[in-house]
């Protein structure tokens, strides 16, 4: 029983809510019951609403925070690889080493994607953008797996999620080497993850292929920073997928495809672009006036975020992940010395200020990956990759909570009252 309630007083009348608070985080107006009195509330863009219960993920966007199941993201980014974080969110405590291990040995048994899959990348033209092919493929898998296809089933979602785990990886290769011309490479299993992606992005037939442990350890933290975020617009699309209960391949599809957005995942690419764009310092003021500018749908790409409204902590993090990758790589990349100027300059300037606009986990990725050598083409395929375990782990904890009902939200009617329809040769 809540011991807080909220009255809602409408027309005179008086309607009572139930507060409910989690382990952290605001109050919510428990409001699940209005509808009977004829009333819905209007939240354009969910900024004001708590769709689901969840216990994976924490975001405090005042302080600049990010848990995964309770531990900050910096210390995962630093005592933890892509695979631990992954057994971390899926199973929600860490991983002994017997389990870390059991866990490696059981996704690498699943890298593979059956070979008629291959024949799928045939339909696309080579120059097809990356995230379009991540779109087909990933939900072609749906219709390989049908002995895991009744979700009611433990085991079959247990199966799923070792399957996505491990194959999008090797999608998301494959779109690579398909645009490039390039053999498909098969995964190596005595890779570790990050490593294994390297090989199958890189290697080629004809010459052996050595992963560099610093770049290899660069792409972990990637994908680690990358893995999960609360009810983002793709997270929040799985669910949604995931509440009719549809095939979870193509809830993952469906994940990838909001992801693409250029508001969302597709920011890591727009924001390259645009540093590309304003190419060298003293052009930066120039852009900074666009984004102030209410006439300039401009925005500058890798700033803002709908919760952060403090440094995203994860930027941080891919910051010092960027000075590592391009001093080992003795690259002196211009692009860096523009984002760097760019966020100084930002960071000081009073609309940035007022509108508690911080560089988000988009900025400093572009040129983490660049420096790697991933096009800028695949930098949002990245993106979902990494973010696959977060789907997934938020389409099991769905299943493990149960009774979840279908989503189904409602509106405000803006159309014609009813009218009659005449038969056309009445006119
Ligand atoms: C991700 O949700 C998540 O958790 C997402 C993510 C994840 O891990 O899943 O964190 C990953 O998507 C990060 C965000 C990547 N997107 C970008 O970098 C694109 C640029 N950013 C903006 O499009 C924007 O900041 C959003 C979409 C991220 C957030 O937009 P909101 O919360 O809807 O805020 P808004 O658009 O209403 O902006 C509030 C104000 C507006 O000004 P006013 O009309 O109030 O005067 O801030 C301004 C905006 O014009 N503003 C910007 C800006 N972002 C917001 N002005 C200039 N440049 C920007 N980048």
């Amino acid at each position: 029983m809540a011991d807080k309630k909220a009255t809602l007083t409408v027309d005179g009348k008086n309607y009572e809510f139930d507060i409910v608070k989690g382990s952290l985080g605001y109050e919510s107006i428990d409001i699940h019951g209005l509808s009977q009195n004829k009333l819905f509330m209007y939240d354009p863009g969910l900024v004001s609403t708590a769709v689901c219960e969840s216990a994976i993920t924490y975001v405090d966007g005042d302080e600049g925070m990010l848990l995964y199941r309770g531990y900050p993201i910096d210390q995962l980014a630093s005592n933890a690889d892509y695979l631990e974080v992954s057994y971390l969110l899926l199973f929600g405590e860490r991983p002994t080493k017997q389990q870390y291990q059991d866990f490696s040995k059981l996704v690498k048994r699943h890298t593979l994607v059956h070979e008629q899959l291959t024949k799928f990348f045939q339909g696309f033209r080579r120059d097809s953008h990356p995230m379009a092919v991540m779109c087909g493929v990933s939900g072609a898998l749906a219709a390989f797996y049908h002995d895991s296809i009744d979700v009611k089933k433990e085991e079959h979602r247990e199966l799923t999620a070792i399957r996505l785990l491990a194959k999008i990886p090797t999608l998301a290769a494959m779109c690579y080497k398909y645009s490039i011309g390039q053999p498909f490479m098969f995964p190596q299993n005595n890779l570790s993850y990050a490593g294994n992606f390297l090989y199958m992005m890189f290697a080629t037939p004809c010459e052996p292929y050595v992963v560099n442990p610093v770049l290899e350890r660069a792409l972990d933290k990637i994908f680690i920073l990358h893995a999960d975020h609360e009810q983002n617009a793709s997270t929040s699309t799985v669910r949604i997928a995931a509440s009719s209960g549809a095939n979870p391949f193509a809830c993952i599809a469906a994940g990838i495809a909001s992801l693409w957005g250029p508001s969302h995942g597709g920011a890591n690419e727009a924001c390259i672009n645009m540093l590309e764009e304003i190419g060298t310092v003293d052009r930066i003021p120039e852009f900074i006036a666009r984004a102030k500018d209410k006439n300039d749908p401009f925005r500058l790409m890798g700033f803002g975020h709908r919760v952060y409204k403090n440094y995203d902590p994860r930027a941080k993090v891919m910051r010092e992940t960027c000075h590592e990758v391009l001093k080992e790589l003795n690259i002196k990349n211009p692009l860096f010395d523009v984002a760097s100027e760019l966020e100084r300059i930002a960071l000081s300037d009073p609309y940035f200020i007022d509108h508690k606009l911080y560089p988000n986990v988009d900025f400093y990725s572009g040129i983490v990956l660049k420096a790697i050598g991933i096009p800028t083409s695949m930098f949002t395929v990245m993106f979902a990759l990494a973010r696959t375990v977060g789907w997934i782990a938020h389409w099991k904890e769905m299943y493990k909570q149960g009774n979840f009902k279908i989503a189904r939200p409602r509106q405000i009617y803006t159309g014609y009252t009813e009218r009659d329809f005449p038969a056309i040769d009445k006119d």
